[in-house]
């Protein structure tokens, strides 16, 4: 499929060769569905983050549409691990990056899964540090020493270019903290944000939360976030090595969107509830609407915009 050349990025020196990739959220955890995304115009094939042993996920009721977004507690649903390492060749046919989403229920887990993907062709290896919804783990992003912990054993075991996906923060010292521990290691990128874990929503007329695992509380995602998406990108690119690529994520819909990500400092940004919404075809949609916005203001590749947010 021919993308516009304008388009082209990279995260960890993969080529992409367009800037919206999907997220290791909805639609991802199939054969089927990675196959749909290996025929869409999306940059890469992104796995749904995968355990040790195939998941059925939370209970249902698990996901709503909001006016803005969704909330949703998935619970990760997936195939286990052994699923995607015999998936990877097949989809590396679709000649795009396949990057593999590890979500291990403890260190000894993503050690198992790192090790095992080592040896598979994965373009990019994403570690999930962030899912909030496993009843009874925390998300390993806020506790910086496990982070640290983690990356210590981790990146030991791959050569891969292996990045991980962060939980959204909310006050400078933990970018501070958090940028000065990763800067530490030889990670390849960071993925952000994950969905605004264990907020509420309420239906006023069943007097319930509208989804059930874990007593309501579910991560938002969609619109609602796009301000934090961008604030974590930012915050973060002024912080990391800039061998450190980062990869947007939260409320891109669009090809305005998407440009706001590579002004404050994303290589390439992923959709979920776009995807999830919309289908397949939103990545042609938000791509073309990016090339036009590029073209229309006068440059010649994402590449002039990424971080050049203009200060006052
Ligand atoms: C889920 O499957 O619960 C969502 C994925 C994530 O938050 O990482």
């Amino acid at each position: 499929m021919t993308r516009p050349t304008t388009l082209q990025s990279s995260i960890g020196q993969v080529t992409l060769d367009s800037y919206v990739m999907n997220a290791s959220g909805p639609r991802c955890s199939s054969a089927e569905e990675l196959h749909l995304i290996g025929r869409s115009n999306a940059a890469a094939i992104v796995t749904k983050s995968c355990t040790i042993l195939p998941r059925e996920g939370n209970a249902e009721p698990r996901y709503r549409d909001l006016e803005l977004g969704a909330i949703q507690s998935m619970g990760l649903p997936n195939l286990g691990y052994n699923a995607y390492l015999d998936l990877v060749p097949e989809l590396l046919e679709h000649n795009k990056p396949v990057v593999v989403s590890i979500s291990g229920l403890s260190l000894a887990d993503n050690e198992t899964m790192v090790k095992a993907f080592d040896g598979s062709d994965a373009s990019l290896l994403e570690v999930n540090f962030s899912c909030p919804n496993i009843a009874g783990k925390p998300q390993t992003a806020y506790d910086f020493e496990q982070v640290e912990n983690s990356l210590t054993r981790l990146c030991s075991l791959t050569d891969k270019p292996l990045g991980i996906k962060l939980a959204p923060y909310f006050d400078m010292s933990h970018f501070d903290s958090m940028a000065e521990i990763l800067n530490r290691f030889p990670i390849a990128f960071i993925s952000t944000i994950n969905s605004i874990g264990n907020t509420l929503i309420i239906d006023p007329q069943t007097e319930r939360a509208v989804i059930k695992p874990k007593g309501g509380f579910g991560g938002l995602c969609g619109q609602y976030v796009k301000p934090i998406g961008l604030a974590n990108v930012h915050a973060f690119r002024q912080r990391l090595r800039d061998d450190i690529d980062i990869v947007g994520v939260g409320g891109i819909y669009n090809g305005t969107d998407a440009f706001e990500y590579a002004l404050a400092g994303a290589s390439a940004v992923q959709v979920a509830t776009s995807f999830q919404q919309q289908g397949e075809g939103c990545f042609q949609r938000i791509n073309d609407e990016l090339a036009a916005l590029l073209e229309a203001k006068g440059y010649a590749s994402i590449k002039e915009v990424i971080g050049q947010l203009k200060a006052f």
